[in-house]
């Protein structure tokens, strides 16, 4: 039977990104591009957001693809973030139809129409992109935020840094180890809202939260996360470059109710595992973890 650690490294491993998902990203960022450019003035274009610090996990939706906009668009810098959104809302309708284009606040997201199957695999296709105009503001980028009706500030580079800080400093786990709290947090057994919203703040709560360095176990380290971010739901979480708004502003305090008390059963449902684990019943607790987890955690 599979050991409770070669358990997490395969879950691990599937919930990494592989050359196939890289391609198909690629090959749907070009299409994207191709397409925009009839249609607006783009310097340049870029894949962006956890699918590139690689602490997006499976299956891969909504990657962020920053478009950023030449100087004879910039009027719509000085229009409601709504305008832009709209208009990129509108081209992309033309092209993908209706029901696959979607006005999100900071983005316009476009569905694929792939199908994911019952073990969370699509074959190795992303799911969906989130279409970003964006405008350079010196080393920073602007982009709409139609929720505040501002334009906010914001600097992947400075996000990605802290991530491979992160990484490396916790013998290089601390990705995978966000990557399977943000697919619990994506588990449809929690309904419709994920726990945690944006599920970006689970990362950027585990900047500071994975501390101490990598102890050597999966479940050790999942457990103690699961407590710690339960405990911490409830502080004020700013973007980690310190230039858009707090990453914690997504959750309003029922919300965060909510989201505290189902942070606070998963810290309970992996001491329970822990100690399938240490009386050597290893089949319930491989049954444990998929439990919480979700079907790519493996029971073989
Ligand atoms: N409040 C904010 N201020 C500044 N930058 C932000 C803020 N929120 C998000 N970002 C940046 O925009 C990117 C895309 O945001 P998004 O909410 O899609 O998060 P994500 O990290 O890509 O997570 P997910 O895996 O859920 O897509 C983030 O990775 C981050 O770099
Ligand atoms: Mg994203």
């Amino acid at each position: 039977m599979l050991t409770i650690d070669e358990a997490f490294r395969k879950f691990k491993s599937r919930l990494e990104l592989n050359d196939k998902e890289q391609a198909n990203a690629s090959a749907r960022q070009q299409e994207v591009r191709d397409y925009l450019d009839t249609k607006f003035s783009i310097d340049n274009s870029f894949l962006t957001g956890s699918y590139k610090r690689h602490t997006k996990t499976k299956p891969l939706k909504d990657i962020d693809i920053f478009f950023v906009l030449r100087d004879s668009e910039r009027h719509y810098r000085g229009k409601a973030p709504s305008v832009v959104i709209k208009d990129f809302y509108d081209a992309l309708v033309d092209k993908y139809g209706k029901d696959a284009v979607r006005k999100q606040s900071r983005s316009v997201n476009i569905d694929f129409g792939v199908v994911i199957d019952a073990e969370d695999n699509t074959d190795y296709r992303i799911v969906s992109v989130d279409v970003v105009p964006a405008f350079t503001a010196g080393d920073d980028y602007e982009i709409p935020d139609t929720d505040s009706s501002t334009w906010i500030k914001t600097n992947p580079k400075i996000h990605a840094d802290k991530a491979v800080a992160a990484h490396q400093a916790f013998s290089n786990e601390w990705k995978g180890l966000v990557r399977m709290v943000k697919y619990w947090n994506n588990n449809p057994k929690h309904g419709v809202d994920k726990p945690v919203k944006p599920s970006f703040l689970i990362e950027v709560m585990a900047l500071e939260c994975l501390y101490g360095g990598w102890q050597g176990q999966f479940d050790r380290e999942l457990q103690a996360l699961y407590a710690t971010l339960a405990d911490r739901i409830f502080d004020t979480w700013p973007d980690p470059a310190g230039l858009g708004p707090p990453i914690s502003n997504g959750m309003d305090n029922a919300r965060k109710l909510r989201a505290r008390d189902l942070l606070t059963a998963a810290a309970r449902e992996a001491s329970i595992a822990i100690d399938h684990t240490r009386k050597g019943r290893n089949g319930d607790a491989l049954k444990a973890w998929r439990a919480l987890f979700g079907p790519k955690f493996p029971l073989s």
